[in-house]
């Protein structure tokens, strides 16, 4: 597995819709090494999700590993069918690093993905930073980042910026609710 570069905003790549996955993809080698590779990335750079178009790929798919996930979620083709509700999130991304803002999210949210093998994911009603990470990550995936949803500039703030790696806090489990 390799950790590969972080494309950070206004990147184009970040600003693009992604590819659909095919069903054929799925049996590639490169297509499962990328997925071992973004696992590797969302550690080292300390993420609870990373998009793939954050590692430079156009594919639509993500992962996320929530603190109290013992394993990373490959979700492919991810897909928000339904949200409800609204609340404030403090949010932060990879792709803007030493930054937060205030943003709205959904209370729940729905959502359907495939996993590695191409099997069925459904998130019912799903709350919480779950809930938020697919909204940011799916977001990520049609070219959107969470600083499209500031309602004003004075809901973007600094903080401090934690090294990438081992050096970083929260060395391979991150509590940081960086996506
Ligand atoms: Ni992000």
């Amino acid at each position: 597995m390799t950790v590969r570069p972080m494309q950070y905003l206004p990147a184009n790549i970040l600003l693009t819709k992604a590819i659909q996955v095919k069903p054929r993809d799925l049996t590639g080698r490169s297509f499962q090494r990328l997925i071992d590779d973004m696992v590797e990335s969302m550690y080292w750079y300390h993420g609870v999700g990373i998009a793939a178009n954050q590692i430079g790929s156009r594919y639509r798919l993500c992962i996320i590993q929530l603190p109290e996930d013992q394993e990373p979620r490959v979700l492919i083709n991810p897909r928000i069918t339904r949200r409800a509700g609204e609340r404030e999130v403090t949010e932060g991304c990879l792709s803007l690093p030493g930054h937060r803002g205030n943003i709205i999210r959904s209370e729940r949210v729905w959502a359907t993905a495939l996993d590695r093998h191409g099997a069925p994911l459904n998130f019912d009603g799903v709350d919480g930073l779950l809930a938020q990470a697919l909204e940011h990550e799916t977001d990520h995936l049609d070219g959107i980042a969470y600083i499209d949803h500031l309602r004003s500039p004075d809901d973007l703030f600094e903080v401090e910026r934690q090294p990438d790696g081992p050096e970083g806090d929260n060395w391979h489990r991150s509590d940081s609710t960086e996506d």
